[in-house]
């Protein structure tokens, strides 16, 4: 059976330019794609969603203020991506999708400067048919709060599912020798390595707090050095996502973390 762990990128979950919005006609599509999948062919599933407009924004303004995720940062992000993170989660139930949410701050903390994540019940809940949803989030560490990316927790979600592999669904159409929202001319990459995809890659640009797509390179090297596997592909672009996971031909980047 394919065990594949699908982070739904902040940039497509919402309007990063517009605060608090939640872009539901995209989210509806990758929800029927996802329960169109799951019909079609055996699969086991895992989203993660990121923060975009309803957690960047929110975190960005207290660490430029502050330097550090206080208690009043931590409450107030807790708050608004658990809100998100249960709209996300009716939406994908509205198109079909048995997904559950679970609270990345129940479950994880960052110890000594690492993520940690208790996540032996997410594997249950993938082993029974169900698909968990969780999402980067405010987490306690050793002596305050931290922000713990979805880009982390796929990784740590993907071990526990024994070694699934990664789709990342962004607002791009995969990894691109140089960032696509810069150059018209940059060329989309089939297949390439994390290690010469770091060439390529800049940050997110935008209000990314956690690193763009830079970042979704360096951790899944932290985390899944030697197993990792991932696709970039655009959330946007229909019945991609659908392609990809039923092992149709699809548009986007295969990433090996060797
Ligand atoms: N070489 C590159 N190829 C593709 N995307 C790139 C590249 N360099 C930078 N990026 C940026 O990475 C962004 C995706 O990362 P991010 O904004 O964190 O998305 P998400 O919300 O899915 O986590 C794209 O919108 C793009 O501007
Ligand atoms: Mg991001």
């Amino acid at each position: 059976m394919k065990r594949y762990v699908i982070k739904l990128g902040g940039s497509i979950i919402t309007d990063k330019d517009e605060p608090l919005s939640i872009n539901i006609p995209t989210l509806l599509g990758i929800g029927e794609e996802i329960a169109a999948a799951m019909r079609a062919t055996d699969l086991s599933l895992a989203i993660v969603h990121g923060g975009g407009s309803y957690g960047h924004p929110s975190v960005r303004e207290c660490l430029d203020r502050k330097g550090v995720m206080d208690e009043p940062c931590y409450v107030r992000t807790a708050y608004l991506m658990s809100e998100l993170s249960l709209m996300v989660t009716q939406v994908l139930i509205a198109a079909g999708v048995p997904a559950v949410t679970l609270t990345t701050r129940s479950v994880c903390a960052m110890k000594s400067g690492r993520p940690d994540c208790e996540l032996g019940i997410a594997a249950e809940m993938v082993g029974r048919g169900l698909v968990p949803v969780i999402f980067g989030d405010g987490v306690l560490s050793d002596d305050g709060y931290e922000v713990m990316s979805g880009d982390d927790i796929v990784w740590l979600l993907a071990k526990a599912m024994g070694d699934a592999e990664v789709v990342f669904a962004t607002d791009v159409d995969g990894i691109f020798d140089k960032d696509p929202r810069k150059s018209p001319d940059a060329r989309l990459l089939k297949e390439v390595s994390a290690f010469e995809a770091l060439k390529y890659v800049g940050g997110s640009g935008r209000i990314d707090v956690t690193g763009g797509m830079r970042s979704k390179l360096v951790k899944g090297l932290r985390h899944a050095r030697g197993w990792g596997r991932a696709y970039v592909v655009n959330g946007g672009r229909r019945w991609n996502l659908f392609n990809l996971l039923t092992g149709k031909p699809f548009i986007g980047t295969v990433v090996w973390y060797q």
